[in-house]
């Protein structure tokens, strides 16, 4: 019996945890038969916030790193097959992103860094491994960002009706999806999705991330630091654009919160929580006016508090998470990895020109045999 079964490696910018998706490719169809949540131990989450940013010792600790996260990243793959019953020959490919460090997508050499050793991946796993995605779509001229928006055309696109994809992950990423199919699928990052009202609570109350954004909701929106937030330039970027935590991290908050006294840790949280709503909302006002449906995946789409003023600044839209749509919001990206391993292994083109901004279609990542 011929197989067309991929795994896809996740982990995002939130580094929460590496996302495990198994799933059948076939003609139009991505079915997930397996997942599988490995979160990250609290010593290589360390590691790689210390990372993203310039440090000591920069490119030993990098190295250490990359091999541990291939460890991390191969069990994530082995525990996904396990579970799904399948034996490890029957598996056609592993599509690994890797955990970014850095991602500098604009000036006289642009750059992107996903670490998380393929060989490592492959030699474990036993199985087949694509990994770094990104930086061929950077070599041709692209941001090498994102690059879930083509498995999103593939997956959720309709010829009846305008769709928007948000993925709030660390960042948030959009893609919008016209009805006709001689419009180009649009999808650039918006902004930070979780990663600020993350760093803000585990700063006060030493926690990962506001559960149910339990905690944004005791405060309230203070606007006049949301609204200098967005004065930021990044969001008044045309796309295409992509971003990082190069961009969006805790000095970057603190040089707005200089200016304003007062405001209370909790009353922040709302605003940090009211700043990725909003950013997004304005993304699609700016470039799908008309869509009546917006649908969400990534971590973000389990705060109701977010999603609340999602849909508060998108009055004339539905908002509802990919579940609607039958793909479990947990692991559209990971199998947007797999999806593109797929791709990959086809020959076939992984990037969106009119998304990322490279001039033609390439042929994604490195090919790392079993
Ligand atoms: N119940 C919840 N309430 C509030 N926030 C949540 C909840 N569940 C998840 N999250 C948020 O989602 C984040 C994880 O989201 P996700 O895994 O999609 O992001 P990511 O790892 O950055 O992925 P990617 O880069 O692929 O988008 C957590 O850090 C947290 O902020
Ligand atoms: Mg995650």
């Amino acid at each position: 019996m011929a197989h067309n079964l991929y795994i896809g490696l996740m982990s995002g910018t939130s580094t929460d945890a590496i996302d495990a998706a198994l799933v059948s490719v076939a003609t139009g169809q991505v079915n997930l038969l397996a997942s599988y949540k490995l979160p990250l131990p609290d010593r290589l989450r360390q590691e790689i916030l210390a990372l993203n940013a310039p440090t000591e010792n920069e490119i030993q600790r990098m190295m250490t790193l990359d091999v541990e996260l291939g460890r991390q990243f191969a069990k994530a793959a082995t525990e996904v097959l396990a579970l799904s019953g399948h034996n490890k020959s029957e598996i056609k490919a592993i599509g690994s992103h890797g955990q970014t460090v850095r991602h500098r997508p604009d000036g006289e050499a642009p750059n992107t860094l996903q670490i998380g050793d393929p060989n490592i991946i492959a030699e474990l796993s036993g199985i087949t491994t694509i990994g770094d995605f990104r930086r061929r779509d950077m070599a041709a001229g692209g941001q090498g960002a994102p690059l879930a928006p083509a498995f999103h055309s593939a997956m959720f696109r309709s010829t009846e009706l305008d769709r928007v994809i948000v993925n709030i992950g660390g960042i948030a990423n959009t893609t919008i999806l016209p009805k006709d199919t001689n419009q180009p699928v649009i999808g650039f990052d918006t902004g930070p999705g979780n990663v600020l009202m993350d760093a803000w609570i585990n700063k006060h109350r030493q926690k990962n991330f506001d559960q149910d954004g339990l905690w944004a909701a005791q405060g309230e929106i203070d606007q006049v630091l949301v609204t200098a937030l967005l004065s930021d330039s990044y969001f008044k970027l045309m796309p295409p654009k992509s971003t990082g935590r190069d961009d969006f991290h805790l000095p970057w908050l603190e040089q707005y919160l200089k200016d304003l006294s007062g405001i209370t840790p909790e009353n922040i949280q709302a605003s940090l929580c009211e700043l990725t709503a909003k950013s997004i909302a304005d993304a699609i006002a700016n470039t799908a006016p008309a869509t009546k449906e917006v649908y969400v995946c990534g971590g973000g789409s389990h705060n109701p508090l977010l999603m609340k003023r999602l849909q508060h600044h998108l009055p004339k839209s539905i908002v509802a998470s990919t579940e609607a749509l039958g793909i479990h919001p947990d692991w559209v990206e990971a199998m947007a990895f797999a999806w593109l391993a797929h791709q990959t292994l086809s020959g076939m083109p992984g990037n969106l020109p009119a998304v990322t901004g490279a001039n033609h279609p390439v042929i994604l990542g490195g090919v790392y045999h079993r």
